[in-house]
């Protein structure tokens, strides 16, 4: 009995650790949270960018509010101000699964 508690907490602990780095937002993140919300769900109007648009249409959106072909009144200069590391980490952070 004893020795399969050892076995299932050793096989856990890694799962643990990779979730709790994947919990860790990007730095670049921390710069969208005071408009789109603590947890990007959206705030006074502006949108939810949590876990609503793919991988692929987030950073797809970034770039075209960089290259002015998508309107807005403030997200072209704000993703203008990010490299395309950090695009793809955001991505990854604020795209539904
Ligand atoms: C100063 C406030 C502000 C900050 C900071 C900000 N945003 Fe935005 N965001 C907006 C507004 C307002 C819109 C609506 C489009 C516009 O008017 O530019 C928007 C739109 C978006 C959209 C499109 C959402 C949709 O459904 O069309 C995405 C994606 C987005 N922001 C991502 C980000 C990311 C990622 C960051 C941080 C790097 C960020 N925003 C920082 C205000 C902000």
């Amino acid at each position: 009995m004893r020795r399969w508690l050892i076995l299932v907490v050793l096989s856990l602990a890694p799962v643990a650790a990779g979730s709790a780095a994947a919990q860790t937002p990007p730095v670049a993140a921390n710069g969208c949270l005071m408009c789109h919300g603590v947890n990007g769900q959206g705030a006074n109007g502006i949108p939810a960018i949590m876990r609503v648009q793919s991988r692929a249409d987030f950073t797809a959106t970034m770039k075209l509010f960089a290259e002015n072909k998508k309107p807005g009144t403030i997200m072209g200069r704000i993703s203008r101000g990010y490299t395309d590391e950090d695009i793809a980490e955001l991505s990854a952070w604020f795209a539904k699964p």
